[in-house]
């Protein structure tokens, strides 16, 4: 054994160690072996089989999985370009290619020094001060050619990355309206011992009161959703806090993680106040590593002020901990079933509904899981009860939503409105002109018009996860709508068929119409396989993948007809070409050995 194997196989011995060889925690394994050598060599893999316990398989099964990790060596520096359509919109493209020149190396390679390598990467949700890159996992936002440039400097002056000047790592709130949560005060454990002396029963009971809507898309009751976990069967329980934020044009979770984290935290003991449950587990995404120092920080003054640990506020019998988990670059790890699977420390396919979470979900244990702004809202209600909650909004979306509003705007950033405001209000304040388009809720969203620019944001009308894009007068919709059929191609898990060969087809369906081929068929062909899409697809990502472009072939027809060829088809490969081999074998040159028009 030479001596970097020796060192090699005691940093594993010391991160199993440290992971406890818990085979459910094999993302997080793999994130920290990962460290030792930039990459996953197989002799590697094998070794975290056996410490583990586990099937190669298994292990390969969910390294294959994940964008994150690397199955051969990258450059010391792994650069990812954020390539949401508001990050090219922002120039990113260009950045790339300066900073490509300048290292001598192309698009997923690594540079001839071993010092980097270059990708693109799906939204790293920074849309409000795009382009925005991930070196080594660290966040840089707002890239422009000089900051390109001050980078290229430190990477070839080896300077380490943790030495790096830090304003390059600044990364801003940029709140522009604050209401009811992102402008009040708050005392960490004020929630809390507000909930705690209504007694768990009747803390439960305000939350239903407040009819408290899920944020993170779905909209479900938040207190129906907390009472089916306290009443399922067995006496443990989970809950889980969805930060894996995915969505192109979402932000507005990073902002509450970095600048609100007692408020997240405090919520997710308020969680487990009303359902009995003692373990808290954050699912924070790859892209929002630069949070998780702080956030740990966190935890450890929670847990000195008595908010966390053993006997919470003094109440014995009350034992509630928070741990943090981070995703590994995979969009469908923010279904929540999906999310449970990559906590057990597989690859994140959605699971099979029913049984839903709230009964066996972690571990096959009841479940919550809860977006990072619903658990922010849970404080408001234990601080002023479910009735004054229930009074703000609109019947039925209660309280605020708070938005990530990016794109050609002159104030991009976190808005937070009471639901029911109009589209044409949040225009207005962003600073937004002549707007053409609104993509809200992201690439899984709804596209209005300028029509449609007086409809309201509730779940009556229009709903959100709270990404909300504006494209300006010269903005091409086809181009957005293609680069959403890029993001689900890539995202899309592979397990079910619709959308595994569903979003394939509809990217390379774009990629013929961007290329002049497109003809009339191409165009029904996308409206069909919407339709298979929806109807066909197992989880809320493929039932979705088709809805931007089945709304801008809707509303923004001339983008796609200016490019289609006139013929009714046209193949998307050259069939004569493609019989030449077969031609040249058999000796044959006669007109019916060719593909040529007979008519
Ligand atoms: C493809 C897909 C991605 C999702 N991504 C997220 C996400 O990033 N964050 C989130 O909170 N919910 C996401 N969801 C919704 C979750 O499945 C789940 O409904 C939510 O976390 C429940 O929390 P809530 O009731 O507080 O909204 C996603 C759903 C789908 C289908
Ligand atoms: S719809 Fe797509 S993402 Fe969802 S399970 Fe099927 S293949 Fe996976």
């Amino acid at each position: 054994m030479t001596k970097a194997d020796k060192t090699r196989k005691t940093d594993l011995d010391a991160i199993l160690a440290a992971h406890g060889r818990d085979g459910s925690r094999l993302v997080q394994i793999l994130r920290d072996v990962q460290d030792i050598e930039g990459w996953i060599p197989p002799a590697t893999v094998a070794a975290v089989a056996t410490g583990l316990g586990l099937e190669i398989g298994a292990v390969e099964s969910t390294l294959e999985f994940y964008s994150f990790f690397y199955r051969t060596p990258r450059g010391r520096h792994v650069i990812l370009f954020s390539d949401n359509i508001t990050d090219r919109m922002a120039g990113n493209q260009a950045i790339f290619d300066h900073m490509a020149r300048r290292f001598g190396v192309a698009r997923g390679e690594v540079s001839a020094d071993g010092r980097v390598s270059l990708d693109f990467t799906s939204c790293t949700g920074m849309c409000d001060q795009g382009p925005a890159i991930l070196v080594n996992g660290m966040a840089i936002p707002a890239m422009t050619l000089r900051k390109a440039d001050r980078i290229c400097d430190l990477i070839r002056s080896d300077v380490p990355l943790a030495e790096w000047p830090q304003d390059l790592f600044v990364v801003e709130h940029n709140i522009r309206r604050a209401d009811m949560l992102l402008g009040s005060d708050f005392v960490p454990g004020s929630a809390l011992k507000a909930a705690i002396a209504l007694g768990r029963d009747a803390w439960l009971a305000e939350v239903k009161r407040s009819n408290l809507r899920g944020r993170g898309g779905a909209g479900f009751t938040t207190g129906v959703k907390w009472e089916a976990a306290k009443k399922a069967p067995g006496d443990e329980r989970f809950i889980v806090c969805n930060a894996d934020e995915g969505e192109p044009g979402t932000f507005k979770d990073r902002v509450l993680m970095q600048f609100y984290p007692e408020r997240v935290f405090e919520g997710m003991v308020l969680a487990g106040w009303a359902t009995g449950a003692r373990l808290g587990l954050v699912y924070l995404r790859g892209e929002y590593l630069y949070l998780r120092a702080p956030l740990e920080e966190k935890l450890a003054e929670m847990r000195a002020g008595r908010l966390l640990g053993t006997s919470v506020c003094g109440v014995a019998g009350f034992d509630f901990d928070i741990e943090i988990h981070m995703g590994a670059g995979a969009y469908i790890c923010g279904e929540e079933t999906a999310l449970i699977e990559s906590l057990e420390g597989k690859a994140g396919r959605p699971r099979i509904r029913p049984p839903f979470p709230v009964t066996c979900g972690y571990k096959n244990k009841p479940t919550v899981v809860n977006n990072v702004e619903t658990l922010c809202k849970v404080t408001e209600i234990a601080l002023q009860g479910g009735a004054a909650y229930e009074g703000y909004g609109t019947k039925q979306s209660t309280g605020t939503k708070i938005l990530s509003v990016s794109g050609d705007v002159e104030r991009p950033g976190i808005y937070e409105y009471p639901f029911g405001v109009r589209v044409n209000q949040v225009l207005e304040d962003a600073g937004a002109r002549n707007t053409r388009a609104v993509q809200i809720s992201g690439a899984a969203g709804t596209c209005l018009g300028p029509r449609e620019f007086g409809r309201r944001i509730a779940f009556e009308d229009v709903p959100t996860a709270g990404s909300f894009m504006v494209f300006g007068e010269r903005r091409d919709m086809f181009e957005v709508a293609r680069n959403f059929a890029h993001f689900f191609e890539h995202e899309s898990c592979g397990f079910c068929t619709p959308c595994r060969v569903g979003t394939t087809i509809q990217a390379k369906l774009m990629d013929k119409i961007a290329s002049g081929h497109g003809t009339q068929y191409e165009m029904s062909e996308l409206t069909h396989l919407r339709e298979v899409m929806k109807a066909g697809a197992h989880c809320g990502l493929g039932q979705t993948a088709g809805s931007a472009i089945a709304d801008t072939i809707g509303k923004f027809r001339e983008d796609y007809e200016k490019r289609l060829a006139r013929k009714d088809f046209e193949p998307s490969f050259d069939l004569d070409a493609a019989l030449a081999r077969a031609r040249a074998v058999t000796g044959r040159e006669d007109a019916d050995s060719h593909m040529l028009d007979h008519a």
